[in-house]
């Protein structure tokens, strides 16, 4: 059975000192839970913060290049809508950055971004702003709530946004389940695939998805996984978006004739995510399927198990400000 909360927030830490965030990546939709369901996952960005007298940005690994580092990056962004919110002034920043999320994959790096500018900016001041409007804030700038909730707030984050309010509820699954993710080595744009949606739906499928989505949560809080494999269905987005992924039909399809316990399109992908019993014998032929079906489609990928991460964006204070952030990261990367 799953636990049940309305939300655990990271701490504040303490104005004018050095901030530490770790953020952990997201699914979102889980199928049928378009632009209201998100799990966080166990990959993480970590984001350090400091007041200073010039602005200066360093982003670490491979995630990052291309990721500007003048003021117009996002996360500089951000943290600057958090000081003017809180009635404060700090136009110079020194920002740094590590991740293990990759970019436009469908796993939720925009959304670390934000909610990690968000807390660590909201730490720097002393924590003047409340998880509710860090919240607020996210979706406003997501413009949906589901990757930022889950990173925000941890485990399965069941939420809506109104375009003002935000509500939402967290469910931490249990340590049976894992995520099996493949990433397709392309990138694919959330505006993209977005813009390839219809502007309007049949009724009927809006009732698909709220009766499967409603299901879906429910099997989560009573730890029903055998029926995650009826409710992880959708209608509203993922039959529109298959056109973008190669072999993405034939996968949502079969994924759970070769041991997933469901699958979905990762958020608005290209990444697939089967959610699998972490005690089922059937992982690797799991994972060779996956892979197969993407390669007969002519497209690369790579596979990843991940956890869910049971906690959201936390304020790290173990870490040493006299060294540099990678120097801090290392020991808690995946290898
Ligand atoms: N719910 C959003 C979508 C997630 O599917 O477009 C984007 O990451």
């Amino acid at each position: 059975m799953s636990s049940v909360s309305g939300g655990n927030g990271p701490e504040a830490g303490k104005a004018g000192s050095k901030v530490y965030v770790k953020v952990p990546a997201s699914t979102a939709n889980l199928g049928p839970g378009f632009d209201s369901l998100g799990l966080a996952l166990s990959l993480y960005a970590w984001i350090e913060m400091e007041i200073a007298d010039r602005t200066e940005i360093r982003l670490y690994g491979d995630q990052m290049n291309g990721v500007p580092v003048d003021k117009t990056n996002l996360i500089y962004r951000v943290a600057q809508k958090v000081f003017e919110r809180a009635g404060v002034s700090h136009p110079e920043l020194s920002i740094g950055m590590y991740s293990e999320i990759p970019l436009a994959r469908g796993l939720g790096s925009s959304a670390s971004a934000i909610v990690g500018a968000l807390v660590a900016a909201n730490a720097l001041t002393g924590g003047k702003l409340s998880q509710r409007e860090l919240f607020e804030m996210a979706s406003a700038l997501e413009n949906h709530p589901d990757n930022v909730g889950a990173s925000l707030f941890g485990g399965l984050t069941v939420a809506f946004w109104d375009g003002e309010r935000a509500e939402h509820i967290r469910v931490v699954p249990d340590e049976r389940l894992e995520a099996l993710v493949a990433i397709p080595r392309f990138e694919l744009e959330t505006k993209r695939a977005r813009g390839i949606l219809p502007a309007q739906v049949p009724l009927k499928d809006a009732v698909f998805n709220v009766g499967h989505a409603s299901v879906l949560v429910a099997a989560f809080c009573t730890g029903r996984y055998d029926m995650i494999r009826h409710a992880m269905k959708d209608a509203l987005h993922q039959p529109y978006r298959a056109s973008l992924i190669p072999g993405m039909s034939d996968i949502l399809e079969r994924a759970t004739d070769h041991g997933a316990l469901g699958v979905a399109l990762s958020g608005a992908g290209p990444t697939l995510l089967a959610l699998v019993d972490a005690k089922s014998g059937r992982k690797a032929e799991l994972e060779r399927f996956l892979l197969d079906t993407l390669s007969r489609h002519g497209i690369e990928a790579d596979t990843m198990w991940l956890a869910p991460s049971a906690e959201g964006a936390t304020v790290l204070t173990h870490f040493d400000p006299s060294v540099t952030l990678m120097e801090n990261v290392k020991g808690e990367v995946r290898a």
